[in-house]
């Protein structure tokens, strides 16, 4: 922290910056609904803020992901090292110098934080950071965050900074609430309860052995340990031991009961164990991707850091991920908030970084959202004038997202299921004819309000109804597209296993290629699904805003894998 002397001395020459011309970078128009101002932030409170300086060349490591991830394409599966992505990913010496220029003109001692060398902090006090960036920090609440942030709803770069950093954060975003979607109750079971794969029916509870059974999904066990699933935890989600044991004695008596995951902790994320401390959502990512993947390593990142810090967790996550030499190749994901609670610069960041992991060979899953078109959330009120909300990281179009479905005979979208049209990010290059093909399928009279020009989302879809799952050694039952992402992690997982013991490169980001076998063989491929219970858009054949391109065929889509 600096002292109060140096404070007085810093402050003249923060001044004097001042004084060229401002860009105005981020703005929000009004207070997020929800929260609540309190008036100014105290002058001398110190901030910390990251600093996204820009990569020199996006552009690039968007044309390699393209190439590596099109079927056909003379670089399909080349996936890139680590040194690779670093060299697109890294600043320019003429924007780190540029930030150095003014960072120590302003008296600030810039950190660097991420192995690319794209994340800095400075730490300054709130006088001056308004002044630096014309800024008005001030101080909210919201009921459900613990205590104050500081925010401000409008900052500026000085002009010598535009095209140099892509992101001051935490600035302009107001994240609130619960990251988790809140997905319908879950509730205590008994055993002995007759049983059914078919959700459609009131006894219908969903086992790995339902998932095995409908998808068609091997249950021989791995053999590459090169191959491993991540799951992700924010929030002070802790995923158990115990619970995770007897979840396989119950339910995959055919895997060791032993068999358990890796805790990776980040930003001093833990993992305590007691049999009050299950996190539903922890032990349900767990527990379906060990429970699908058999024999696939799974490591837990536990993610440390506040709510209203969501967006910074992610890129924490992505930051760290870019300084592992051998990352995992799957990387699962089941929290997200509404798309405007970020802001598009910032968004837009995240999502090149997941555009960056993608490249390496990281197939990226996240949950699409359990609100429908009404975001992360579902109160009706907050979408009475049919304004639909996506919801971010699905909406970035270098994640593969996973919305839900219920039944067997025929699978059909749940009406919960998150989905819609982004409003940060355009159609993503592999979809434009299946978006395309979908506007087509509403009335001219449709009364949603969405923007037909945003990547189209989810991807694909899995079960999300009534999962079984172990918390606190009771049986309880879970839904939500939390229970679909982490399925269908397993599943991309055991495709990897297979590729990689015949010799052949993981799927990386694997949306093209989904689209591409899905156009030519869509009926084999991937179910189409053709009802639905959405209040907002309906499923159609191709792909739809709901299910995507529809459930996973195991054995097709390792053909399809192995094939190109
Ligand atoms: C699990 O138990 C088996 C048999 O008791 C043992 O061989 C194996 O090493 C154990 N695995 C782990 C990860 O503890
Ligand atoms: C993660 O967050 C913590 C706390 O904000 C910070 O100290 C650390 O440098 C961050 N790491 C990365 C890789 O961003
Ligand atoms: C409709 O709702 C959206 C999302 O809540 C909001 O941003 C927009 O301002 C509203 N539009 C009108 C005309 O009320
Ligand atoms: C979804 O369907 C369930 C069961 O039919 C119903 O209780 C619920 O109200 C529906 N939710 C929405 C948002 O329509
Ligand atoms: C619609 O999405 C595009 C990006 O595809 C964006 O530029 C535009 O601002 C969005 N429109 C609205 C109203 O948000
Ligand atoms: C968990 O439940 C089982 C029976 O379902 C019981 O045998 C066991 O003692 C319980 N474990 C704990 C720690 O309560």
């Amino acid at each position: 922290m600096l002292s109060f002397c140096k404070l007085l001395a810093v402050l003249p020459v923060a001044l004097a910056a001042s004084a060229g011309p401002m860009v105005l970078h981020e703005r929000r128009a009004a207070v997020p609904v929800g929260f609540v101002r309190q008036g100014a932030a105290p002058a001398n409170e110190i901030l910390t803020l990251h600093v996204a300086l820009t990569s020199n060349n996006v552009a690039g490591l968007k044309e390699r992901l393209r190439s590596a991830s099109t079927p056909g394409s003379a670089a399909f599966r080349q996936w890139l090292s680590m040194d690779e992505v670093k060299a697109f990913a890294q600043p320019s010496p003429e924007t780190v110098s540029a930030f150095n220029t003014f960072a120590s003109a302003n008296g600030l001692k810039p950190t660097v934080i991420s192995a690319n060398g794209d994340w800095v902090t400075i730490s300054l006090p709130v006088a001056q950071a308004n002044t630096l960036f014309a800024a008005e920090f001030e101080v909210f609440t919201h009921p459900s965050l613990p205590g104050p942030i500081t925010r401000t709803l409008s900052v500026s770069l000085p002009a010598e900074l535009v095209g140099h950093v892509e992101v001051l954060d935490p600035t302009t975003a107001f994240v609130a609430g619960d990251v988790r979607p809140p997905g319908p109750a879950s509730s205590t079971i008994a055993r002995d309860a007759a049983a059914s794969c078919d959700t459609s029916v009131a006894t219908g509870v969903i086992t790995p052995a339902c998932l095995q059974e409908l998808y068609g999904i091997p249950t021989s066990p791995a053999t590459e340990d090169a191959n491993v699933i991540m799951v992700t935890a924010y929030e002070q989600e802790f995923a158990q031991t115990a619970d995770l044991a007897q979840f396989l004695t119950l339910l995959r008596p055919d895997i060791p009961p032993n068999t358990t995951f890796e805790v990776v902790s980040l930003n001093e994320g833990l993992d305590p164990q007691g049999q009050f401390l299950a996190g539903l959502e922890a032990n349900l990512d767990t527990q379906y991707t060990i429970g699908i993947a058999t024999g696939v390593p799974v490591q837990f990142l536990t993610v440390g850091g506040t709510t209203d810090l969501f967006p910074t967790n992610l890129l924490n996550t992505t930051a760290f991920l870019d300084g592992v030499p051998n990352p995992p190749t799957v990387l699962t994901t089941s929290y997200g908030r509404d798309e405007s609670d970020f802001g598009a610069s910032l968004a837009t960041k995240i999502c090149n970084g997941y555009m960056a992991l993608g490249a390496r060979g990281i197939t990226v899953l996240f949950s699409s959202g359990d609100g429908g078109v009404r975001g992360n959330h579902d109160e009706l009120s907050i979408c009475s004038n049919n304004t639909f909300l996506p919801v971010f990281p699905a909406s970035c179009p270098f994640v593969t997202a996973v919305g839900s479905t219920f039944g067997s005979a025929p699978e059909t979208a749940v009406n919960f299921t998150g989905g819609g049209f982004s409003n940060v990010f355009p159609t993503a290059f592999y979809q434009t004819a299946q978006v395309a093909g979908f506007l087509e399928t509403l009335p001219a009279d449709f009364p949603g309000i969405y923007n037909e020009s945003g990547r189209g989302y989810p991807d694909v879809a899995l079960q999300g109804w009534n999962f079984e799952i172990v918390a606190g050694n009771e049986t309880t039952l879970e839904s939500g597209t939390s229970a679909s992402s982490p399925s269908f992690a397993g599943i991309i997982a055991l495709l990897n296993d297979r590729l990689l013991a015949a010799g052949k490169p993981v799927l990386g980001f694997v949306n093209p290629l989904l689209i591409r076998r899905a156009r030519r063989r869509l009926r084999t491929l991937l179910r189409g699904i053709t009802r639905a219970l959405s209040v907002a858009f309906d499923a159609a054949a191709g792909w739809d805003p709901l299910t995507g391109l529809g459930t996973p065929v195991f054995a097709e889509l390792l053909a399809a894998a192995m094939a190109a």
